[in-house]
């Protein structure tokens, strides 16, 4: 008799707490989905998070950030920074801040958040450039896309090591591993998140189908964000937990209809990103 394998239902049953979803993340993920959303509503939104807004402050002044002069508010921010920017910012700290698994993990979640923030930008700079998805939500998919291990880690961490060690032994990705040993995967229980939080469905659709090359074709910020765990991994670093070789994979800007030059030049405009992110991870675990 065979054992059942875990599926989705048992591991979302199990997590003890279900990390509830701030008010202000509420709130940013409203301006994230409405494309007619200003700086003021931002502004609006931090001035009432005092302890956010300190965050953001202290992110966009530290060394790593690079900006030549000291940033003293908020509307200098705005103006600096472009709205935008000061949003995925906001969403990032705050994200982390709820998400984050404090003391003792025996996984490297910073690193793992430091990855989560260049694939949210590269998959946004993509966007922008390639002009067929909005930027804003393939960050969100992008900073979001592995919450799943988050979960996974919560519901087993002696398992959740387990998988990794099997990744190392047998030089393959974390998401392999669950996908042979479960009857799910960290993709499947992100989206899961993204749902019980409310996000908004291409958002769920990201995160849901990011490593399953059958559909980033069909959903386009699934595409964006594989394409930037790529582009991430050739450029910095592979993430915590995956051991599989790069793919070298030719066809890859095929999947999101990007021409081979624009693939080239993004990634030579993300120099920095990750100095960014550190900047971000750096302030806010
Ligand atoms: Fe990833
Ligand atoms: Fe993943």
């Amino acid at each position: 008799m065979s054992m059942e394998k875990i599926d989705l239902k048992t591991i979302t049953e199990h997590i003890e707490s279900l990390p509830t979803l701030p008010e202000v993340i509420i709130r940013l993920i409203a301006t994230v989905n409405d494309p007619d959303s200003s700086a003021d509503d931002v502004k609006e939104i931090l001035v009432h998070d005092p302890a956010l807004a300190a965050q953001i402050l202290k992110i966009v002044n530290s060394a790593s950030f690079g900006m030549y002069e000291r940033i003293g508010d908020l509307n200098q921010a705005i103006v600096l920074l472009g709205f935008n920017r000061l949003r995925d910012i906001a969403f990032t700290a705050s994200v982390i801040k709820a998400l984050n698994i404090r003391g003792g993990a025996q996984f490297d979640f910073r690193r793992l958040w430091v990855h989560s923030i260049v694939v949210a930008q590269l998959a946004a700079q993509i966007a922008k450039t390639l002009k067929t998805a909005r930027p804003e939500i393939a960050y969100v998919v992008g900073l979001l896309h592995d919450v799943g291990k988050i979960l996974m880690y919560r519901y087993d961490p002696k398992m959740f090591m387990e998988f990794v060690r099997l990744a190392k032994d047998e030089h393959t990705s974390f998401g392999e591993v669950e996908r042979r040993m479960l009857d799910t995967d960290h993709a499947e229980v992100g989206s899961w998140l993204a749902e019980q939080w409310n996000f908004p469905v291409e958002l769920i659709h990201g995160i849901r189908y990011h490593e399953n090359p059958e559909k980033l074709k069909a959903y386009i910020y699934a595409g964006l964000c594989n394409v930037a765990m790529y582009m991430g991994t050739v450029k910095f670093f592979a993430p915590p937990g995956d051991f599989n070789p790069v793919p070298v994979d030719a066809a890859i800007w095929d999947r999101i209809g990007m021409e081979k030059q624009v693939f080239f030049s993004v990634l030579s405009a993300v120099e920095r990103e990750k100095d960014l992110a550190e900047a971000m991870v750096g302030a806010g675990v």
